[in-house]
């Protein structure tokens, strides 16, 4: 057990500024428009839009309501319901230990862009074939990654999150504008509308069972649910606090920064391929190869990039920083180790387990995983595999073990719960139906055994 005790958040919305500063991340602004681009723009959004407010609402009032009903983290929260189920806990804790490597290789890209436009290199970054060469050297990123990783262990380490916080709370809401703002810049470039068109209009043709799965895994990752980290912060909140009220702000503020950095980065594919459609298929590197030719289109381009890169690294230092923490307090919890020596082990081990994610862009290219390359496989196991395996025992145990109701009398504590036919169902019926479907067709869809 921790032996500081629980501390709980000033109020409501410290709480939903909290969820979200973990939730708003790298997730909504580098895989949402990359993911939406690869899978059909319009048909993939409302896809994504429906899961958000079924299953993502769901799902994330049965965390917070079970870590606030329970006070405890995680592993102890479903151990302490029932003794069976507490295998799910660990499961769950064992997610934000593959995430994090890799999280912090795409920090370290972040971190590097934003010392391109610091020193004055935004038009050389705008060049065909600039990202690829940067992410193929052997080394440079991995100096990178470092630095990235480096930053958030400090962090951690010395238990000053709080500072972070702060500041990112500031930053946020500039995000919001900057991306509303080049959002609305791009839509005016010759070729872009197009864009806006594929990014906001839905072609049934286009969906497959793969569309709700990637969806399905994106949700997961960028509400930050299926591995307990939620839970964690449902057991800080408030007993008075309006758990679905929360929610609520939680998914529209996620899902707005989601939806506006697809709207920036999707319409500026269309503008500068040329009408080359493969350019949607790109990626990872997508919004790295994209906005920077934006930047360098936009007078003061080059200010605003620095700007950008400056406020997505800190929305990435925040949701990082939530990743480490939780591995760092279940090894602290478990093994009975002071905060730095847990920090040193989750960062040396993260070290270890990055190096593979960024050398598999560039020299160890052709070494495969399943057909995916590293980085692709550790996304794969832990947003298309482990997350549904977590959302589904979740499920399970609040629909049959725990039942519904205890739940809803949770939230109920607080305030009328609106929806809470809805919540059961879903969490009865209708999600875990759905996410065996998926999962048994994403892992051999994954593992090539079938196509889709
Ligand atoms: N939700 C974060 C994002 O969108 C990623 C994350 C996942 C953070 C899990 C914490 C836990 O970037």
């Amino acid at each position: 057990m921790m032996s500081e005790k629980r501390s709980s958040f000033t109020g409501r919305i410290g709480f939903v500024l909290a969820a979200a500063g973990s939730a708003v991340g790298l997730g909504n602004i580098w895989r949402f428009p990359y993911l939406a681009a690869k899978y059909g723009g319009g048909i993939f959004l409302l896809v994504y839009l429906i899961l958000a407010v079924t299953f993502g609402f769901a799902l994330m009032i049965a965390e917070i309501a079970l870590g606030r009903k329970t006070g405890l983290s995680t592993i102890g929260a479903y151990a302490k319901l029932d003794k069976r189920f507490g295998f799910i806990g660990i499961l769950g804790a064992v997610i934000p230990a593959i995430i994090l490597p890799y999280y912090s290789v795409i920090g370290g890209w972040v971190t590097k862009y934003l010392a391109i436009y610091l020193t004055g290199q935004g038009h050389g970054a705008a060049a065909d074939g600039f990202f690829d060469t940067f992410i193929g050297k052997p080394v440079e990123p991995l100096i990178w990654f470092l630095v990235y990783i480096g930053l958030t262990a400090i962090v951690v380490m010395f238990g000053v999150e709080k500072g972070v916080e702060k500041v990112s709370k500031i930053m946020m809401p500039i995000l919001v504008v900057l991306t509303l703002f080049i959002a609305v810049y791009t839509m005016f470039i010759p070729g872009a509308m197009d864009g806006v068109l594929y990014y906001i209009t839905p072609d049934f043709s286009k969906f497959s069972v793969t569309t709700v799965l990637a969806a399905m895994g994106q949700l997961f990752y960028s509400m930050s649910l299926a591995m307990g980290i939620m839970i964690t912060y449902g057991s800080y909140m408030k007993k008075e606090d309006d758990l679905e009220r929360s929610v609520r702000h939680i998914e529209l503020f996620d899902t707005g920064i989601a939806f506006l950095a697809g709207m920036m980065v999707i319409p500026g594919v269309f503008a500068f391929s040329g009408g080359d459609e493969s350019a949607l298929g790109q990626g990872p590197g997508l919004m790295f190869v994209t906005l920077p030719k934006v930047f360098d289109y936009i007078p003061g381009g080059g200010i605003i990039g620095f700007v950008f890169f400056l406020l997505v690294l800190f929305a990435a230092l925040t949701s990082s920083i939530s990743l480490m923490e939780t591995i760092v307090s279940v090894i602290m919890d478990k093994f009975k180790l002071g905060r730095k020596v847990s920090c040193l082990i989750v960062f040396a081990f993260s070290v270890l387990l990055g190096i593979p994610s960024s050398l598999g862009n560039g020299i160890w290219k052709d070494i495969t995983l399943f057909g995916m390359d590293f980085l692709t496989f550790f996304d794969f196991a832990s947003n298309s595999v482990l997350m549904p395996i977590v959302a589904f025992f979740t499920c399970i145990f609040v629909g049959f073990v725990i039942k519904p109701q205890s739940l809803i009398d949770e939230v109920e504590i607080s305030s009328p719960f609106k929806s809470k036919r809805l919540f059961a169902v879903i969490i009865k019926y209708v999600a875990p139906v759905c996410i065996i479907l998926i999962l048994v067709s994403s892992v051999l869809n994954g593992l090539n055994i079938i196509s889709i």
